[in-house]
């Protein structure tokens, strides 16, 4: 790449810092330094910073024994992980996933049993073909709201059908869920969670990364009581207590009520810059193919047979406008696919990167 090329990045799905609230987090930070130097600068507990984890248990209206939280989500992903998958387990899966999940749930050894990504997420019915048929799953795992990669949503009623499916063929749903609150139409839809009064049946993880910055790495998990109480002990074990001192910033700036400023400056940045993303691909690919994401950060797009996105993204690394490549969201195939972020650009420079990504694909 020659130097004088802008980066105009669509690899990684973050806010970028122009959308961070750093002045306000730097007040955060001053509040719970003064106010709690004990919590904020001690070793805690590997529950987490407890006014945090409080507030966590309030939100989701569960009891705050459920609740761990940890550095980042994708760290309670793997503790929960460690606990629910043992080798040969099956686990349901969309495809495409996620690449970190895919890969630590391989890395446990699960039999993965993947299930097209639709439009509107988990392909139920081809689920419910394969219970009948004896497939008993040890969980389901999703991405319910702006999948990643995918970049869909599944609506209510395939929520409740699965919830109700995981009750009556007795497997656990793990639902991940860090982009909920990044919805750029109305308010997000409720979680499984809130759809299981059992408090065993669904477990939850969610982050901070996406409504406020990953540099602060906070995540939670929502577990059963005794899952939770092995993922602690785990952490005592491993890492003793998370970052207390992020958790006590964080902690101060959510109950500041600022969370609710930042998602909203996300939103509306993001939804510009999807619709900068969305036009460009129709004007300079047309052959795209892809499902408007009505929140989040990402865009799956397929670029029609003939085209081969592992050779595409590494040129388009060259190039200075790097993505993602299918492949690394599937078991096998995704060379006909991208995974574009759109949070990183703005839109004239989102315009300005597919225009030059046309000229590798076209090319
Ligand atoms: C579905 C999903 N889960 C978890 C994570 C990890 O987030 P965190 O930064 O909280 O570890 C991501 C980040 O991209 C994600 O897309």
């Amino acid at each position: 790449m020659t130097t004088d090329v802008k980066t105009i990045s669509f690899a990684r799905g973050a806010p970028s810092l122009d959308l961070i609230p750093v002045e306000e987090l730097k007040q955060s930070a001053d509040r719970a330094f003064t106010n709690d130097p004990a919590g904020a600068f001690g070793y805690g507990t590997a529950v987490g910073y407890q006014p945090l984890r409080e507030w966590i248990a309030d939100q989701h209206d569960v009891d705050v024994d459920r609740v761990i939280v940890t550095n980042g989500s994708l760290h309670a992903c793997a503790l929960m992980f460690d606990r629910l998958v043992a080798p040969s387990d099956k686990i349901a899966i969309e495809l495409p996933l996620y690449d970190r999940s895919l890969l630590m749930l391989r890395q446990r050894g699960a039999d993965l049993i993947g299930f097209p990504l639709q439009e509107d997420g988990f392909d139920l019915d081809a689920l419910e073909a394969e219970l009948n048929g004896g497939l008993k799953p040890k969980f389901v795992y999703t991405i319910p709201h702006f999948h990643n990669p995918g970049g869909c949503t599944m609506p209510l009623e395939k929520r409740q059908r699965l919830v109700a499916l995981a009750n009556e063929y007795d497997f656990l749903i793990v639902e991940d869920d860090p982009y909920r609150d990044v919805s750029f139409e109305g308010e997000p839809l409720p979680t499984m969670l809130s759809m299981d009064p059992s408090g065993e049946r669904v477990f939850y993880m969610c982050s901070f990364t996406k409504t406020v910055c990953p540099g602060l790495r906070v995540g939670y998990a929502i577990a059963s009581t005794a899952i939770t109480k092995d993922m602690v002990i785990a952490g005592t074990n491993t890492y003793i207590s998370p970052g207390q001192a992020s958790e006590a910033i964080l902690n101060d700036y959510v109950r500041s009520g600022k969370l609710e400023g930042s998602i909203t400056t996300i939103r509306n940045a993001l939804r510009e810059r999807r619709d900068a993303l969305t036009a460009s691909l129709t004007e300079f690919l047309p052959q795209s193919k892809f499902v408007v994401p009505a929140g989040g950060y990402f865009l799956w797009v397929d670029l029609g047979e003939g085209v081969n996105t592992d050779e595409i993204a590494a040129k388009a690394a060259e190039a200075g406008v790097p993505v993602t490549k299918g492949s690394d969201f599937m078991i096998e195939g995704g060379t006909t696919s991208l995974r574009m972020s759109f949070s990183s650009a703005t839109p004239e420079d989102i315009r300005e990167g597919v225009e030059r990504l046309a000229g590798i694909v076209n090319g």
